[in-house]
């Protein structure tokens, strides 16, 4: 080999390690600490497999989901006013009465076989927890840093819904329950964020590593990052 290629050689291996370090999924995987574990939840939820469903609210507080890598606003005009609103009934989810074209109206209990057909995911876990969008407060606005991510899932009165009281740093035990023990582990439509169907890039990482990130995290006390 000439010198040349070996040059070459040397500095696509500089390059390469260069990207694996800026990676916060690789970090997490080199050195799981709550540090990199929560740089990598940043990285899965600004992902816009998960962004996405949790929608924009726009100048004139439009609440609507987007799609696509680029997290353009829904086809079709759908908005929160199409949502499929739930209630609990014991441990099984069921759905308000609606006579507007609902989420279900398209995204069924599995992905579509074809690119460009509505996704869907279930979870016998979780019985009747079908497609639907968050309330507004759970917007992941583009950009949105590490620290404000934080401070905004530790927020009792900005995390919690009509459906579950998720605690925060007032209420640890009931944050570690519902965050991990649930969201994480159980909860379908974050389990389609990583088999998202034909057509769709996955959230980073995998299932396991976001559930394992999540419980180091919180095992460490949910310590925010400093940006
Ligand atoms: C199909 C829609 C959908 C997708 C996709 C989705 N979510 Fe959610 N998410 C929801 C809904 C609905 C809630 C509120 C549940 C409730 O009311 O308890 C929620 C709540 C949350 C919360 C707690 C609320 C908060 O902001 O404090 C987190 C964290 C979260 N999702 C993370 C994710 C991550 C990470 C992904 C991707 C791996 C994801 N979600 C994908 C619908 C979705
Ligand atoms: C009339 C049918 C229809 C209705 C009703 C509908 N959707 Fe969709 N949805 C689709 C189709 C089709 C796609 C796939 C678009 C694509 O991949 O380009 C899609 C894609 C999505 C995606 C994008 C996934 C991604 O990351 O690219 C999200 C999020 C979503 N829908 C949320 C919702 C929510 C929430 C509702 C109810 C408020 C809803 N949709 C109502 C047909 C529908």
């Amino acid at each position: 080999m000439k010198l040349i290629h070996y040059w070459i050689a040397f500095w696509g291996i500089v390059l390469s390690a260069s990207a694996l370090a800026d990676d916060p999924y690789q970090a997490f995987k080199r050195d799981p600490n709550a540090g990199t574990a929560f740089a990598y939840l940043h990285q899965v939820a600004i992902h816009p497999r998960c962004a996405n469903c949790h929608g924009v609210v726009d100048e004139d507080g439009t609440f609507y989901p987007t799609v696509g890598e680029d997290r353009r606003p829904h086809p079709m005009d759908i908005t929160v006013a199409n949502n499929v609103v739930l209630f609990k009934d014991g441990d099984t989810f069921k759905q308000v009465d609606s006579v507007v074209l609902s989420c279900r109206g398209c995204h069924q209990n599995t992905n579509g076989d074809k690119e460009g057909m509505p996704p869907g995911n279930v979870s016998a876990d979780m019985p009747g927890f079908v497609w639907h969008m968050p309330q507004p407060n759970m917007t992941i606005p583009k950009g949105i840093s590490a620290n404000a991510l934080c401070n905004k899932w530790l927020d009792p009165a900005h995390n919690s819904s009509h459906l579950a009281q998720r605690g925060g740093r007032n209420d640890m035990t009931t944050f570690r329950k519902e965050f991990l023990e649930h969201h994480a582990k159980i909860d379908p439509l974050v389990a389609w964020g990583f088999n998202p169907g034909p057509g769709r890039e996955k959230a980073p990482g995998t299932r396991a590593d976001f559930i394992r990130a999540v419980e180091v995290w919180i095992d460490a006390g949910a310590p925010c990052p400093s940006e």
